[in-house]
């Protein structure tokens, strides 16, 4: 049974277009664990334009399941990772112009040192990639223990063939990814239609999933369209 991470940060970015109180994100993470979420998800960018660090402090004392917190794998995200302790940080890439998070994490050597730190404090580390070998044995040697799979080039395929072809990379990917011994995630694009694919591969742990749940939240409310994708995901 995988299971479900809720992104939660569309409802940070609503209430920010009017640097107002509401949506309050507290909210809709106790509505999302009612009704299916195993995790909430959160991205503290470095330019703050949805998620603050405030949410981080509230979330983290009232999230039920697990909190994973999204950052870039630089010090100062560190020292606040280190700070709240949410249960797992996932390292994504960080760019100020970019709409959302574009591409993988490109693995350094460097990283080393931030893991580890991370780790000794009792934080699990996802590292989010591409489905690619390089990257995934790379995830292994710095002592990552997880893997998210970035799923933003399968969403955005139209072709049947080309899809089939990145469902064959990202199975690939997951099997390669558990015999090193890591846990395998994936996210990015995801939605009601196209998770069904990756589902059936019968592989992913973990999904983590934003847009489509807040979007379709809006005509739905959020706990029905949590518990839609909760019955996607088995
Ligand atoms: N996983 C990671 C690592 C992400 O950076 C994002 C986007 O913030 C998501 C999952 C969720 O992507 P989406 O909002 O497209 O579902």
């Amino acid at each position: 049974m995988a299971e479900l991470g809720v992104n939660i940060d569309h409802i940070a970015t609503l209430r920010q277009a009017r640097l107002g109180i509401e949506p309050e994100p507290v909210l809709a993470a106790a509505i999302a664990e009612q009704n299916g979420a195993d995790q909430i998800t959160i991205h503290l960018r470095e330019d703050r334009r949805h998620i603050q660090e405030r949410d981080l402090r509230l979330l983290k004392e009232t999230v039920q399941t697990r909190l994973n917190l999204e950052m870039a794998a630089v010090t100062e995200m560190v020292k606040i990772a280190l700070q709240y302790k949410p249960q797992t940080v996932t390292l994504v890439p960080e760019k100020r112009q970019e709409l959302t998070t574009e591409g993988g994490l490109a693995l350094r050597t460097e990283h080393r040192q931030l893991i580890t730190e991370l780790q000794q404090a009792g934080i699990e580390v996802s590292v989010f990639i591409e489905p690619d070998n390089r990257m995934i044995n790379m995830a292994r040697e710095l002592g990552a223990d997880a893997v998210e799979i970035h799923t933003g080039h399968y969403s955005g395929l139209k072709s049947a063939a080309e899809i089939q072809q990145e469902l064959i990379r990202i199975r690939d990917s997951a099997v390669l990814i558990k015999e090193l011994g890591m846990r395998v995630a994936a996210g990015h694009g995801l939605n009601y239609h196209n998770v069904q694919a990756l589902v059936e591969l019968n592989l992913i742990e973990e999904y983590n999933i934003g847009h489509s749940i807040i979007s379709r939240a809006v005509f739905t409310g959020l706990a029905e369209a949590v518990l839609a994708m909760k019955q996607l995901i088995y």
